[in-house]
């Protein structure tokens, strides 16, 4: 068989042990030839195409990003585009491909598998969102960086008797703010699932300063207030998928604590940061363990699935599971976290 690879979205660590995985078992259990896509669906919707085999995959595994770029092309916005796709794959003697990706490639994937095309999907996402999955690779080395991120700015914190604001990534779900909010001691977590209420905020950050410890505050770039609940945006332009550009709650928190408490607040964005560099060990095993089982998933010609963490075991659930809806964090689940607060 001759297998086409692609990497769809905001890039993420692991995605280079997906790749890996892939083409080292497709070669040697299965006698597979490869062909790498470029820039996520742009590849196969423009022809851009690389080699890929077990020599261009070597030394890739701890590295951060993807060798095979990205983008978040949406071929399905464009006249044409999944034909042009098809002729393409037909083009290259493509039998089938895996895409890895979060609820936008893996979106496209679904509706291409209904279309007839091959296609085996691995979860992806730093924002752990992705349904079906217990969790995607790249969620872990996010939540590290930022749980590192708040340990050293408590001693920023305490020493300036400064409330900070820690602005992390999470368009629609809080699992980045609430795991790395825990491990980290944060005094609240604000997450999109949960609309806040700013006394309420300006409340817990009065009661911190009267224990004698500064607030460290995480929060979900996401969240929305209560009151007058519209996201923060650094721009209304909407990308291929219709997603706007998140940013700026952080600040928008930290002045609201400033102007009410009168306690000096600033906000500290950690952006591509948590997306950046070499993967955790927890990441490397989970994309290794994806990338086995999503092209044995292909020599088994069990097309229109995802693979899927359950447990500790690598299942195969059709791509519609993983994408019809988000998965975000119930509120049992945050009400666990809010004995800290305060
Ligand atoms: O989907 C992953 C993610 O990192 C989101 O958390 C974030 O909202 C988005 O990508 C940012 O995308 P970009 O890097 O294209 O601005």
């Amino acid at each position: 068989m001759r297998v086409g690879v692609l990497t769809g979205g905001g890039d993420c660590p692991g995605l280079n042990a997906v790749i890996r995985a892939v083409v080292r078992k497709g070669v040697k259990e299965y006698g597979f030839e490869f062909v790498g896509f470029l820039d996520g669906w742009r590849g196969p919707l423009e022809n851009l195409t690389t080699p890929l085999g077990v020599d261009q995959v070597r030394g890739i595994l701890p590295r951060g990003g993807t060798i095979l770029k990205s983008s978040r092309t949406n071929p399905f916005k464009i006249d044409g585009g999944v034909e042009r796709i098809k002729e393409n794959l037909a083009a290259n003697g493509i039998d089938a491909l895996v895409a890895i990706g979060g609820e936008d490639t893996l979106g496209v994937a679904t509706k291409l598998a209904d279309l007839g095309v091959n296609v085996v999907g691995v979860p992806k996402t730093i924002d752990n969102d992705l349904s079906g999955t217990d969790f995607t690779f790249g969620f872990d080395t996010a939540v590290n960086i930022a749980m590192e991120a708040i340990d050293r700015l408590h001693t920023t914190a305490e020493s300036h008797h400064r409330v900070l604001v820690v602005e992390v990534m999470g368009r629609h779900a809080g699992w980045i703010a609430l795991h790395s909010g825990i491990a980290g001691g944060a005094n609240v977590v604000l997450i999109p699932e949960q609309p806040f209420d700013i006394t309420k905020i300006c409340d817990y950050v009065e009661r911190r300063f009267q224990s004698h410890y500064s607030p460290i505050i995480v929060v979900s770039e996401g969240a929305v207030p209560v009151e007058g609940g519209e996201m923060t945006l650094v721009s209304g332009e909407k990308d291929a998928f219709g997603h706007v550009r998140l940013g700026g709650i952080g600040d928008r928190i930290a002045k609201e604590i400033e102007d009410r408490t009168g306690k000096e607040a600033r906000a500290v964005v950690l952006g591509h940061v948590q997306r950046g560099g070499t993967p955790t060990a927890f990441d490397r095993w989970l994309a290794t363990r994806f990338g086995l089982h999503a092209i044995t998933a292909v020599a088994d010609k069990d097309f229109g699935c995802m693979v899927a963490l359950r447990g500790t075991s690598i299942v195969r659930v059709p791509l519609i599971e993983g994408t019809g809806e988000l998965k975000l964090v119930r509120p049992e689940e945050y009400a666990e976290a809010e004995v800290f607060f305060g």
